[in-house]
């Protein structure tokens, strides 16, 4: 069953614990929050005492999106806040393999995060340190932006370097994701979609997460 992770990003921040409490009531398997630093990507997000708000209105897992550099020194904090997930991204990861360990000895999933232009290459040699990972489908920083259909061709790519390596990581892609290219993604191998705008912008967004959960399978 392919989880869903809406992200909240372009939520109206000031209704934080309605959109959360609908959440909670809603077939969403995981609340994705999307962290950024205005220096890895071109804009700014919200930190520790947001993750911990929105951790006192939901027992569903937090997945943690970090864009940000030096994500590693704050990886006990976001624990602490609330994170169930962390996601760090290759670019910014010299230490990848430390960090993924480092995550999970917190008590979380780790996850690595690639860029569109980020080759599979980077996490050939963490496949089996790996928890989750994370195909960006468009550039991060904004939500709302155009698929990049590349990304398919790039997720069986993926999916058949698990296979072969026996890894049990899972496959999550995140931009421009909905009903129209959920079912060609899921086809493809995805494990978890994270869905922002698609979701949010329906008068109705349980049923949007319903219909994106019920695509298939
Ligand atoms: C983009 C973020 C995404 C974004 C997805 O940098 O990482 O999580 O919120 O939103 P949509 O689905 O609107 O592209
Ligand atoms: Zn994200």
């Amino acid at each position: 069953m392919t989880l869903i992770a809406p992200s909240i990003l372009t939520t109206d921040f000031s209704k934080l614990s309605d959109t959360i409490s609908m959440l909670q009531l809603s077939e969403a398997d995981w609340i994705h929050l999307d962290i950024m630093d205005g220096v890895f990507v071109p804009n700014l997000t919200f930190g520790f005492p947001v993750i911990r708000a929105i951790r006192k209105h939901t027992t569903k897992p937090l997945d943690v999106h970090l864009m940000m550099v030096e994500p590693e020194k704050y990886f006990k904090e976001f624990r602490e806040a609330g994170a169930d997930i962390l996601s760090v991204h290759v670019e910014v990861s010299p230490h990848l393999h430390r960090h993924l360990t480092t995550i999970k000895q917190l008590g979380m999933k780790a996850g690595a995060v690639l860029n569109p232009h980020t080759s599979l290459v980077n996490i050939e040699n963490v496949l089996h340190q790996v928890d989750i990972i994370l195909l960006m489908s468009v550039n991060p920083g904004f939500g709302g932006q155009v698929f990049i259909p590349q990304t398919i061709e790039k997720i069986r790519k993926l999916k058949k370097m698990l296979l072969e390596s026996g890894s049990k990581a899972l496959i999550e892609v995140d931009g421009g994701v909905g009903l129209d290219n959920a079912q060609s993604l899921i086809d493809a191998g995805v494990d978890i979609l994270v869905v922002g705008n698609s979701i949010f912008s329906q008068s109705d967004p349980q049923l949007a997460i319903h219909q994106l959960k019920h695509s298939k399978r």
